[in-house]
């Protein structure tokens, strides 16, 4: 008995096939998007006790300023011990401080070190501070970024080596120190910093964008070579938040408050958000998770025309910039 197909029945070879792939694209599209909306408004990330319990350390770097602060208060707040690792003394101990006075149980540990320096000293001064301590946590956070955009062939090396040796060299080798302490227990959360600028290539910031993509290649590679030892590696893509680095002081909808970012990042953890084909990866604020989502997702993260607008934007920082920096010059001529 011949069975009645309708019209379906009656399309071609092709027209049925273009029916198909349009049919799995929308629902590819459909679950796509559903993941994004679910990551980054409803599912929560896991809780830090999964990584170690009250009273095990964190060890953050960058510590003394801007996410790092931010990142030490709230882990404290969370009950974990800390390791402050900073550049600058006085600020480390003034925030050391200001927790041990808000958190009474918490116990605060510090190491004044110039990441820029790369010197097997500091290292080694972190490795006995790590000794012995059962070290749950590890937020690589500390970064630099360009003083100003520049062209790259006009970057001064001493910057363009301050950012690989803090950024690079400084995460590798803090990690390197610190994971020996998870290995045994079976248990860890390796946390590093992205960004935007290196999740899409961004002119005129070409060195402190490629030490970000090199961080997302690293961690993703660690993330995979842990997977199987409990020690879970989770890399932040991050788009403007307030501080000292991105030179925002007021936050918005889009550039969050260091305050309202941390507590993004340590309520996502594991979370994709908006950051499409990353594993190990997230963008844990709602509108960094939506912005990811049209790069990752639509645009592509290599895409000319986002590269281009991305360069006009750096472009007229720059102008912005020198034209500020000609009239501080200015006034100083002024008044001396
Ligand atoms: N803010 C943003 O818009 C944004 C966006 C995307 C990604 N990120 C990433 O987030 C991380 C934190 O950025 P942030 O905005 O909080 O930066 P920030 O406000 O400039 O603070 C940087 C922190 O790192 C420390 N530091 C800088 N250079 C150092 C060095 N050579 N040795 C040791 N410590 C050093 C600083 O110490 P001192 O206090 O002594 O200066 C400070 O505690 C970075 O990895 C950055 O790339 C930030």
């Amino acid at each position: 008995m011949a069975i009645d197909l309708g019209p379906l029945g009656q399309q071609s070879t092709p027209s049925a096939l273009l029916l198909g792939v349009g049919a799995l694209t929308t629902i590819s599209v459909l679950f796509t998007t559903l993941r994004v909306l679910l990551s980054t408004f409803i599912l929560p990330g896991h809780s830090l006790s999964k990584f170690g319990p009250q009273g095990s350390w964190a060890v953050v770097t960058g510590a003394s300023d801007g996410l790092g602060k931010e990142y030490a208060l709230q882990l404290a707040k969370k009950g974990f011990n800390l390791i402050l690792v900073s550049r600058t003394a006085s600020k480390l101990a003034t925030l050391s401080s200001q927790i041990k006075t808000s958190f009474s149980n918490i116990t605060v540990e510090t190491l004044a070190m110039d990441f820029s320096q790369n010197l097997d000293s500091d290292y080694s001064a972190l490795a006995t501070l790590v000794q012995g301590k059962q070290v749950s946590i590890l937020i690589n956070n500390v970064g630099q970024s360009h003083s100003i955009p520049v062209p790259f062939a006009e970057t001064p090396l001493s910057e363009v080596s301050s950012i690989i040796n803090i950024n690079c060299l400084g995460t590798l080798r803090a990690t390197q120190t610190v994971l020996p302490s998870m290995v045994p227990q079976k248990k860890g959360l390796i946390l590093t910093m992205g960004s935007f600028g290196g999740l899409t290539p961004t002119p005129l910031l070409a060195t402190y964008s490629g030490s970000k993509a090199f961080l997302q290649q690293w961690s993703n590679a660690l993330a995979s070579e842990l997977s199987s030892t409990g020690i879970e590696v989770f890399f932040v893509h991050s788009y403007l938040v307030t501080s000292a680095m991105s030179k925002i002081r007021r936050s918005n909808w889009l550039v969050p408050s260091e305050r309202s970012f941390v507590r993004s990042v340590l309520s996502k953890i594991g979370r994709r958000g908006g950051s499409i084909g990353y594993p190990y990866s997230g963008s844990p604020y709602w509108s960094h998770a939506l912005l990811a989502a049209l790069i990752t997702g639509v645009l592509g993260p290599m895409n000319s025309i986002l590269l281009g607008i991305n360069k006009s934007m750096h472009v007229d920082i720059r102008k912005r910039a020198l034209r500020k920096a000609e009239r501080e010059a200015q006034k100083g001529k002024k008044y001396t």
